[in-house]
């Protein structure tokens, strides 16, 4: 039944003989994909199926679906059969392969802009909720209660302030909040002037990008690096500069050999993304002052750098600028609730006005009542004791995990020494691929992304992402049992 229904909407081409059947199916099933003839979440007929129909060996297209299953085309759930992946690599990390121009039969064809034609596609719908170890904060411990009350109470008392339209910069008492809150808890210098509140990290990056880069400028990232921020940058097309990151940071020395002279350099010092480690004194002056050599801005992402585990955080790199370069940027998409898009940015006071305007001939400016209830949830104190709270939930978790590691996979999965932020990476020994681990940990229900997917450029040693803040000690447990057998079961494979 399932074939009857899938086969003919995936319109393969028939095998030709210039090519390998295994490159032709390999081909032809991720075109498929890409081109949304195979729908995502949509379900796949058996290996045994499409051998059959296509007159190929069941091998080869087993040894196909893997090769799409490790680069995270397909996904398999045990017992239930192969499907498309909710959300394709492609998404994150490489600008579309499939540009589109409308046809327009009649007239002259229409077309779309070189920003539309790299743009890849988005994700669909919302994910199903987290399963071991995939990286969120645990909405299930957030404070809805409390926000509700406090969210009625300004719907109740909103004046016509609330109710209107309003500063582009953001509400006022939100800005004054957020500039104390930074002052006291990151070390940041700045007033309430210089903060524009923004819908998250990405938005105030994406206003960066706007103002500071044209097209073919030089921008300095860390490799590895979200592939949404390299993706951002890959659009404008800005020429990325992926440097190296060491146990203190992006390597600034290895930056400078390159001799690049670059406009932007997009740090995230508090806790490298993904692989957790905290910029040194030492590096952030250096950086600071390589900024300065070379004329070029810095990109602060302090992306929740509010959970930390053990020791004092150093103060943002802001702090150490005294704002002058330095554009820092937070969110409280990760420590609050990842739907509530909101975020905020600091501006040296030379470019205030230039985000202020951006933000206006873009989108005007972010809810204010959710900016107002924000303000409440800040000045009240929730925000504080929700951190606190998780603070201690969170690293009693990441402490689980590193138990359960050390028990059934010491010397096999290592995790880095994160005492930060809600994921950390697991680094595997014994010559195992990531992405092979990955893909048997998928079909026993676990989810981990390798390491590799967040390169830029560089080839990384094997590691998987492993995200713990929304798992309880028992799931982190049996999470970790599952993924001892994934392993197991690829070193059986090998051997
Ligand atoms: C390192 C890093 N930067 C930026 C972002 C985007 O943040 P926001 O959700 O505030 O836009 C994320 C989100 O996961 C992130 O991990």
């Amino acid at each position: 039944m399932a074939l009857k229904a899938v086969l003919p909407d995936l319109a393969l081409s028939v095998p030709d003989s210039r090519r390998p059947l295994w490159t032709w199916l390999y081909e032809e099933l991720r075109t498929a994909i890409l081109e949304g003839r195979l729908r995502r979440g949509r379900r796949l007929p058996s290996t045994r199926q499409l051998a059959e129909h296509y007159g190929i060996a069941r091998g080869t297209v087993v040894t196909v679906f893997e090769q799409l299953h490790a680069e995270g085309y397909l996904e398999g759930k045990v017992g239930a059969g192969t499907f498309v992946s909710q959300r394709l690599p492609d998404d994150y990390l490489t600008p579309a392969r499939r540009a589109r121009v409308a046809s327009n039969p009649r007239g002259r064809q229409r077309t779309l802009s070189d920003f539309a034609q790299r743009l890849g596609s988005a994700p669909e719908g919302t994910l199903p909720p987290p399963r071991a170890f995939r990286p969120e904060p645990s909405l299930d411990d957030f404070p809805i209660d409390t926000w509700a009350q406090v969210s009625s109470r300004c719907l109740r008392r909103a004046t016509r302030n609330l109710l209107s339209d309003s500063d582009s910069r953001g509400y006022r008492p939100l800005r004054q909040a957020v500039a104390e809150y930074l002052g006291a808890a990151r070390g940041l210098r700045c007033e309430p002037e210089q903060v524009v509140i923004v819908s998250g990290i990405q938005h105030g990056l994406d206003l960066t990008i706007r103002l500071l880069l044209n097209a073919g400028d030089p921008v300095c990232l860390e490799d590895p690096c979200h592939p949404i921020v390299a993706a951002m940058f890959r659009i404008l097309p800005a020429k990325l500069i992926p440097v190296i990151v060491d146990e203190q940071g992006l390597d600034v020395g290895a930056a400078e050999r390159q001799r690049c002279r670059p406009k932007l350099i997009y740090v995230t010092p508090a806790h490298q993304y993904p692989l957790g480690r905290t910029m040194s004194v030492s590096r952030r002056l250096a950086l600071l002052d390589w900024a300065r050599r070379s004329g070029a801005w810095v990109f602060e992402d302090d992306y929740d750098s509010e959970y930390r585990y053990a020791g004092r955080p150093i103060p943002a790199l802001q702090g150490f600028d005294a704002g002058r370069s330095v554009i820092f940027c937070g969110s409280f998409s990760k420590v609050l609730l990842p739907g509530l898009r909101l975020g905020y940015l600091v501006a040296p006071p030379e470019l205030v006005d230039k985000f202020a305007a951006a933000r206006f001939i873009t989108d005007r400016h972010s809810s204010v009542l959710d900016q107002a209830t924000m303000c409440e949830f800040l000045a009240g104190g929730h925000f504080g004791r929700h951190i606190r709270r998780m603070r201690e939930l969170y690293g009693s978790r990441l402490a689980s995990l590193r138990d359960a590691l050390q028990t059934k996979l010491a010397g096999v999965l290592d995790l880095e020494d994160t005492e930060a932020g809600i994921l950390t990476v697991g680094w595997l020994g014994r010559g195992l691929r990531a992405s092979a681990v990955a893909h048997s940990a998928a079909a026993m229900n676990v989810e981990t992304v390798p390491l590799e997917r967040f390169a830029v450029q560089a080839r990384l040693p094997e590691g998987l992402i492993l995200g713990f803040a929304p798992y309880h000690a028992r799931q982190i447990r049996e999470g970790v049992g599952r993924l001892a057998q994934a392993v197991d079961l690829c070193r059986r494979k090998r051997a």
